[in-house]
């Protein structure tokens, strides 16, 4: 008999059983949902809800106006360039100056839609560059959307677990993959989604490094872009800037999300930013897929118009108004976003003090940020059996072992989507999970 849980242990038992669920544990993100809405339905009781990676502010301003002056002045009814509208693509330019403290020419500056479509982009493009290079690396835990991707197009891939590679350990293992020769790219997002781990400069210069020896791409995803608040990345033009492989080789695409940082989730644009080598690099391989041996010119016009033809053109003119202002120190957008590090800061004291553990706590010597999301274990407990039991303490998460972590005790928790007036929910329920499942040390 289960003790007195926050949520009514029968209705959570009876709608476990209604949707037919094998194991909580092994659901996916959406079935959970599912659950979770049926539960609050049923009970009236609302979830800590950390299950979602979605944005939780409202879209500026700034961007809404420019949009619905873009289709009051007649973009709706006319393509747009492939690869951009000339002040958004200008705009991009002066943003990776400004915050990264790089020099990319406008024309390897792309909207996409939606960053997902810029690693869509990256890989098919990078795995056609030479041949007998056709796997993309993976460091993990990553987005599982990306091996998703390459899933789809039937694309090879490896991947491993960054928790036991930190620091100079990183050198030997991408180089054992690299001297396999089949490596064309490599992909991980910093700030990191799971775990917001965070690479160091010594990391970020051993992966440059390391591209520069072997010739291979790194894309980096910068989702979360100058999210890492120990450090303030918001002005223009002045250090510290958001640390990037950029600075340690030329042979790069990044990838920059409009979603998190702007709050722009819903209108799908994001940016691909290809550096200038490797925008004006020849491989002639490429033409056994494209008319082109150029690398620019076979993203643009063979990968990108095979896609999506361009990416929306109202999006276009909001991205670019708000970079715009963003660039001229008019917007700081890092200052408004800041609010769920301040959460995410508050959320882990309280799991903390409860007997929970940050699974992914350090970058190197340095405890992790507080950000957009952190992860937790419980002694005794591997993340499906822990997911499951949190659901009678009325909070959801999911696993990490979807995300290529080995750490299979751990759960990834978003701060997006949790009010600030649900903290002393939060609190009473994690005492209470703590209390019935006490940790002998
Ligand atoms: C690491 C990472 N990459 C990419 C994306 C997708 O971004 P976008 O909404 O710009 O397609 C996300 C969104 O959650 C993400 O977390």
């Amino acid at each position: 008999m289960r003790k007195d849980t926050p949520i009514n242990a029968q209705v959570v038992d009876q709608k476990i059983k209604e949707l037919n669920l094998a194991s909580v544990g092994r659901a996916s993100i959406r079935e959970i949902r599912r659950l979770i809405d049926m539960i609050e339905k049923e009970t009236g009781d609302r979830f800590v809800r950390m299950e979602m990676g979605i944005p939780g502010l409202p879209a500026s301003d700034i961007a809404i106006e420019a949009e619905v002056k873009a289709l009051r002045n007649g973009v709706a009814s006319m393509y747009p360039d492939i690869d951009g509208i000339p002040e958004l693509k200008e705009e991009i330019s002066r943003f990776v100056k400004n915050f990264l403290d790089i020099d990319v020419d406008p024309k390897g500056c792309l909207p996409t839609v939606g960053s997902m479509q810029g690693g869509f982009a990256s890989f098919i493009t990078m795995a056609r560059l030479y041949e007998g290079r056709d796997t993309t690396l993976f460091i993990d835990p990553g987005f599982p959307v990306h091996k998703q991707q390459h899933k789809v197009l039937g694309q090879k891939y490896e991947a491993f677990d960054v928790y036991n590679y930190r620091g100079d350990k990183l050198r030997e293992k991408l180089e054992s993959y690299f001297k396999q020769g089949n490596i064309h790219s490599v992909l991980y997002s910093n700030p990191n989604n799971p775990t917001w781990i965070n690479f160091t400069e010594k990391e970020l210069q051993i992966i440059g490094e390391l591209a520069e020896k072997y010739n291979v791409v790194i894309v980096e995803d910068l989702a979360y872009f100058a999210m890492d608040f120990r450090k303030n990345y918001s002005q223009p033009g002045v250090p510290p800037f958001q640390p990037t492989v950029a600075q340690y080789t030329d042979n790069y695409i990044l990838l920059i999300s409009s979603s998190k940082a702007f709050s722009y989730a819903g209108q799908r644009v994001g940016m691909m930013v290809v550096s200038n080598k490797l925008f004006t690099t020849t491989a002639p391989d490429l033409k056994r897929y494209y008319t082109t041996d150029n690398v620019g010119h076979a993203l643009i016009f063979g990968t990108l118009y095979a896609l999506s033809a361009g990416t929306s053109h109202s999006p276009q003119y909001a991205l670019a108004a708000l970079l715009k202002s963003v660039n001229n120190g008019e917007y700081n957008f890092v200052e408004v976003v800041k609010e769920y590090g301040k959460k995410a800061s508050i959320m882990k004291d309280i799991f903390v003090k409860n007997g929970f553990r940050i699974v992914y706590d350090k970058d190197e010597d340095q405890p992790i940020a507080d950000g957009f999301y952190f992860t937790i274990s419980y002694p005794g407990f591997t993340g499906e059996q822990l997911i499951e039991e949190l659901i009678y303490y009325g909070i959801s998460a999911i696993s990490l072992s979807i995300t290529g972590s080995e750490r299979t005790e751990g759960l990834r928790a978003c701060v997006s989507l949790v009010g600030r007036d649900q903290f002393p929910d939060l609190n009473y329920r994690v005492e209470k999970f703590h209390e019935h499942h006490p940790v002998n040390e």
